[in-house]
């Protein structure tokens, strides 16, 4: 086989066999072929696409490129749950203890933080002493004993999709759906859960700018997964603006304790009892989404989902004392208001943009090199549909430097729009798969 001739096929429009894909792979993974080629064939794959059985394949030999967990020892229907990135996302630290204090088995291997979007593991790194670098042995240990955990992913595991992605980041290929849609299940499928639940975000701070587009990702998904015999489902939701109130890693973990609490914001706990209702359904710990938000909603009432989620942070080494006084995660040295410059109501924000407010405080990644300040960021007073004084808070920022405060205002109300008609926002449940 030569990858010139598979180039030539895909550029042409044929689809490749599952040999041509699986040599292609290893052979990239080796060494064998270089960048430059691959890159051709991205963008030949960008512009002629991977029909369903494509898109399988090449999942699949990427999933088997590495490690694969077996999670077969654990009793149970073990789930996982994979989100395609947001601002404020902080879904996974609240929605995990939560389905755990029910009785699923949570497994989950997070990524850090890229660009405007925050990542799980550096949200959870903001708790003194928390451990996320945890041996597969550690990892199934604590799902068995505490119900869940989650860790970093390793090196191992899908080792063929973290070449081709950082291949696709600079060449302009990654915003493919049969790419992005075998990248993700690559590596869920490798990280072993019997249920994956995909929690598809959509709008101006999401992967995905459209609901068409979003639709198809989550189908795709959901077919690579049934196909590989896996339970799958997808809640596609609005990213047209900042999920929940917070936007920062140390923020962003309070306001997860908050919603364990019962105290969160309402679209955050929305999204987390929607989700959670299809994962206790999934993991047949109820009958029907009705029955597993009442469930869900008892044990926020009855503390259990706090307590979990405090076991959780214990057995990964983190300080429980800052989930009896989360006020320690708001300490950045400079805490001030963004006033609004008129009256009227919140129409719109870029939300991209109110992430990369965060990214100039210091609190995310401008490269992978990138050290993250974790008590920095932003919480909303102000959310679409809100009215707005003109001097009022629409904002408070948390910033540890005066240069980096000064430039996240400005570009915080560069990136907000306020009109004088009310616009309702759209509904933050837009499909469920
Ligand atoms: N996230 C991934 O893991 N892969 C992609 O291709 C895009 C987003």
């Amino acid at each position: 086989m030569r990858m010139y001739d598979l180039i030539l096929k895909k550029r042409d429009g044929y689809s490749l066999s599952k040999e041509e894909i699986r040599w292609m792979i290893d052979h990239y993974l080796h060494g064998n072929i270089p960048d430059y080629q691959m890159s051709a064939m991205m963008m030949a794959v960008y512009f002629r696409g991977m029909d369903t059985q494509e898109t399988f394949e090449l999942t699949m030999a990427m999933a088997e490129s590495g490690d694969r967990l077996d999670l077969s020892g654990i009793p149970g229907i073990k789930a996982d749950k994979h989100s395609t990135g947001g601002v404020g996302d902080k879904t996974s630290l609240a929605l995990g203890p939560l389905a755990a204090s029910c009785g699923v088995p949570v497994t989950k291997m997070s990524g850090r933080g890229l660009g405007h979007t925050g990542g799980t593991i550096d949200k959870l790194e903001s708790i003194p002493g928390f451990q996320t670098a945890l041996t597969e042995e550690r990892f199934m240990e604590q799902v068995a004993s505490v119900g869940i955990a989650i860790m970093g992913q390793t090196k191992d595991l899908a080792p063929a999709d973290k070449l081709l992605y950082a291949l696709r980041d600079v060449t302009a290929t990654v915003d493919q759906i049969s790419l992005i849609a075998s990248s993700i299940m690559s590596k869920k499928l490798a990280a072993g859960a019997d249920a994956i639940l995909l929690d598809v975000k959509c709008g101006s701070g999401a992967f995905m700018k459209n609901f068409e587009d979003a639709r198809k990702l989550s189908e795709a998904m959901i077919r690579i997964g049934k196909t590989a015999g896996k339970n799958m489902a997808a809640v596609i939701s609005d990213m047209d603006q900042p999920l929940g109130r917070a936007v920062g890693n140390a923020l962003e973990v309070k306001e997860a304790i908050d919603t364990l609490k019962g105290e969160g914001p309402e679209d955050f706990t929305e999204l987390v009892l929607t989700l959670g209702s299809r994962m206790l359904c999934m993991a047949e710990r109820a009958e029907t989404p009705q029955e597993a938000q009442k469930i869900l909603k008892q044990k926020i009432t009855d503390g259990s989902a706090l307590h979990k989620f405090t076991e959780f942070v214990m057995a990964q080494g983190g300080d429980p004392s800052w989930i009896e006084h989360p006020e320690n995660f708001c300490r950045a040295d400079y805490i001030e208001e963004i006033p609004s410059v008129k009256t009227g109501f919140v129409t719109a924000f870029n939300t991209q943009e109110i992430g990369v407010c965060s990214l100039l405080l210091g609190g995310g990644r401008e490269t992978k090199e990138s050290a993250v300040d974790p008590f920095v960021g932003l919480v909303l007073r102000k959310k679409k549909g809100e009215s707005v004084r003109k001097g009022e808070g629409l904002a408070v920022i948390y910033a540890n430097d005066k240069e980096k405060l000064a430039k996240a205002k400005e570009h915080f109300l560069k990136n907000v729009t306020i009109e004088s008609e009310r616009k309702m926002p759209e509904p933050l449940i837009k499909e469920i798969l």
